[in-house]
């Protein structure tokens, strides 16, 4: 879509205004000033900014970064459990965000939250090979060949193909680091279970190049930036 076409979709200016705004240098497209109204831009994946400011929140899409507690559930209702979304405290409309991908009940840290279901596809997808990296605790020592199998694949149970490469870092005895780009169920737990062990802490430290904020202590969030949006939906 033309660039102006877009700017006043997306906000109350009309095109001749939004037209003005570009030739300003008002508006930036993946960080770029770009002064030419008919300039085709991608919706689903160009952040732009106008006066600095993402228009993906005009449009409703809303980009969340969590670190979130044990206890919790990646789901938007439970009549059991306490969800994640009740520790988004100062956000409207719930039901309208999801998270991307899930992490079990008693496992901590980064989880993704949106309203934009192509950018979390761009994430969940094996096909886009987003690595997701865990700090997992584990009950005994690891056995010798553990890397050499996490990197050629595992067959986990009860399922037909191998889980796909995956990296696998010693930290001490009993901790390391594992990344992967896939989710399947419980696929960590049934990752060490399928190498004889059992994991007992599970920590996820980073999507992609996004890792979680020191900042952010437990059950803490805050809104990724426009560039931390645009760096996570990338597809190539
Ligand atoms: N793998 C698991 O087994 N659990 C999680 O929460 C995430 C990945």
């Amino acid at each position: 879509m033309r660039l102006d076409k877009y700017l006043s979709q997306c906000t109350q200016l009309t095109r001749s205004l939004a037209t003005t705004a570009i030739r300003q240098g008002r508006v930036r497209v993946n960080e770029k000033i770009i002064k030419s109204s008919s300039q085709k831009i991608n919706e689903d994946t160009d952040i732009v900014l106008l006066n600095g400011q993402a228009l993906a929140d005009k449009l409703g899409h809303r980009y969340f970064i969590l670190n979130k507690p044990a206890g919790f559930i990646c789901a938007n209702h439970d009549l059991e459990h306490k969800v994640v979304f009740e520790l988004l405290n100062n956000e409207i409309n719930l039901d309208r965000l999801h998270t991307v991908g899930r992490l079990d009940v008693d496992t901590t840290g980064l989880v993704l939250i949106s309203d934009d279901g192509q950018w979390s596809h761009t994430i969940t997808s094996p096909k886009y090979h987003q690595e997701k990296t865990y700090h997992v605790e584990l009950a005994q020592p690891l056995i010798e060949d553990a890397q050499e199998q996490v990197e050629k694949g595992i067959m986990l149970h009860g399922e037909t193909h191998l889980t796909k490469p995956g990296k696998l870092e010693h930290i001490s005895d009993t901790h390391v680091s594992l990344s992967i780009t896939e989710g399947r169920y419980h696929q960590v737990k049934r990752m060490f279970a399928a190498l004889g062990n059992r994991v007992v802490g599970l920590h996820r430290h980073s999507i992609g190049e996004l890792a979680l904020d020191e900042t952010l202590q437990e059950g803490e969030y805050r809104a990724l930036t426009p560039q931390e949006v645009l760096l996570l939906g990338k597809t190539s």
